[in-house]
């Protein structure tokens, strides 16, 4: 797994390091390290921010470089906005802006003070976690290197001294955040790799592989598919060289009253490359079907987190990991297939396929855990994007108040979800005059008839159940404070914080 850089949480006055990021409050509001610089640089600090029109607004910055009067060879002010203001999620991006600043220069070792007094451990635990989610990127595969020993995807700095007021309370709130950090490192990881490194095997060995006290992982083998009847997940598979996976992560963490409680269920869709099957994609930006296994991953990196941080809660993972090609024998659009819950399936484009492998895995959860609730997370559709964009996820969900959930955790954490419609105008469109139903409505609410589509396998109607279509913000989602790769890693932080927040 990509290595996360080191986190030291130090006393403010420690010694600095020769390059420092300096977090000032608005107005150039200089704490206790700060003034002494500023005392013994001549004015250099305010002489510069003046120079500069820089006022302390979030996440602006100004660099000096070799400040006279000072030992060290780099300083940077970096505006923390008014602290009044700054919720959360701005001390994450904060953090990553301090990473980005930081990792410019050849520094190995840089000293990050936080010299605001009105921050609190936890919030420098966030600044920290934002550091860290800033710091991946994905360079396995590169290896010719820079002249600065980088290969060319960012600077060469390792480890980041976090000066801060309270630093063994700042180290505490990070383990959790550093859970979560690791989380979303191993789902942008898994969705970066290409297909030819990750098919169905190689995912679940890594899963196997994760090692982590209390994390049951267990691999169900295509035979084992085959025996429980998952004739829609299997159907994907079916034209493929490699055979189809699923595997179950069980963390059974909670205690107390929370110990005897039904599991809350993640379901993920790992389709490790999308070529469309027999209804093949076109070939521009086929590329980018590597990453159809977003929600797998974002289960995966969930799960790690939540086991990482030792969570409060009894939950289950699972991921069905197959791969859609095209060959002999690959299913033919018109073929029916008969899923677990026993719904034949009348299958007319065989690109509609990862509702096909959320549907059995849909059933199994319920029949095999009784869960008390259900999230499924799938690049399921090009047409969420069409509606959203990728500021959003859709969310689909049978239940109001999971909405409501899941709608704050987003705000919270910057993941954020909108609220799609379901109802039985828009399933009536996949009925089938063939089968049960048909993988594929008509020609508009696309991502909505998906979404009908998987509604279908949810066996009780008060099991609360949520989608969300990740198509938009798996991957290639835009470069953020937080995140300069490919694979974002969606999902792991939002559905952590709603874990944290309501079923812990
Ligand atoms: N994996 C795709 C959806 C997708 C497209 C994800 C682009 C990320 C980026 C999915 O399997 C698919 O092909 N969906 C079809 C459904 C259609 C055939 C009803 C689509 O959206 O075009
Ligand atoms: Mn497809
Ligand atoms: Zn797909």
């Amino acid at each position: 797994m990509t290595q996360r850089p080191e986190i030291r949480f130090v006393p403010l006055a420690s010694p600095l390091h020769s390059s420092v990021v300096l977090v000032v409050g608005k107005d150039m509001a200089l704490g206790e390290i700060g003034g002494r610089l500023e005392k013994q640089s001549g004015g250099a600090l305010k002489g510069a921010a003046e120079a500069a029109a820089f006022t302390g607004k979030a996440r602006q910055s100004i660099e000096l470089l070799a400040p006279k009067g000072l030992e060290i060879k780099r300083l940077v002010i970096l505006g923390l906005g008014d602290p009044a203001e700054t919720r959360d999620h701005d001390w994450q991006r904060l953090g990553g802006a301090a990473w980005a600043q930081a990792a410019q220069r050849r520094a190995e070792v840089v000293s990050l003070v936080v010299d605001a007094p009105s921050a609190t451990p936890d919030q420098v635990a966030k600044l920290a976690e934002g550091a860290v989610l800033r710091a991946y990127a994905f360079r396995k595969y590169r290896t010719r290197k820079t002249e600065d020993g980088d290969n060319g995807n960012g600077g060469s700095t390792s480890r980041v001294d976090i000066h801060c007021a309270e630093p063994d309370a700042a180290a505490v709130a990070y383990e959790a955040r550093g859970a979560v950090a690791e989380g979303v490192y191993l789902a942008r990881d898994l969705v970066n790799e290409p297909a030819n490194a990750l098919g169905p095997t190689e995912f679940a060995d890594r899963l196997a592989a994760l090692a982590v006290p209390g994390l049951e992982v267990e691999v169900l083998d295509a035979a084992r598919l085959r025996e429980l009847g998952m004739g829609a997940l299997l159907a994907v598979a079916q034209g493929s060289a490699r055979e189809a996976r699923a595997v179950v992560m069980q963390w059974h963490g909670g205690k107390g009253r929370a110990k005897s409680r039904p599991p809350i269920c993640f379901v993920g869709k790992g389709v490790v490359f999308d070529t469309g099957g027999i209804s093949m994609k076109p070939a521009a930006g086929m590329e980018d079907m590597k990453g159809d296994m977003g929600g797998a991953a974002c289960v995966s990196g969930l799960m790690l987190a939540l086991a990482r941080r030792k969570a409060n809660v009894n939950a289950i993972g699972i991921v069905g990991l197959v791969e859609n090609m095209p060959s002999g024998t690959a299913t033919r659009p018109g073929d029916i297939v008969k899923s677990m819950s026993g719904q034949t399936i009348e299958i007319l484009n065989t690109d509609a396929e990862g509702r096909l492998v959320l549907a059995d895995l849909l059933w199994y959860v319920q029949e095999r855990f009784k869960p008390r609730l259900i999230i499924d997370l799938a690049t399921l559709t090009g047409a969420i994007m069409v509606a959203l964009g990728k500021e959003h996820a859709g969310l689909f969900s049978n239940n109001d108040r999971l909405v409501k959930e899941l709608a704050e955790a987003g705000e919270a954490t910057g993941e954020r979800v909108w609220h799609m419609p379901l109802g039985p105008a828009y399933d009536k469109l996949i009925d089938s005059k063939n089968a049960d139903m048909k993988n594929i409505g008509g020609r508009f609410g696309g991502a909505i008839t998906a979404a009908q589509f998987l509604q279908r396998f949810i066996k009780d109607k008060a099991t609360a159940w949520a989608h969300l279509d990740v198509a938009g913000t798996a991957m290639d989602s835009g470069r953020d404070e937080l995140n300069q790769s490919w694979g974002s890693g969606w999902g792991v932080r939002l559905l952590d914080q709603l874990v944290a927040k309501h079923y812990e």
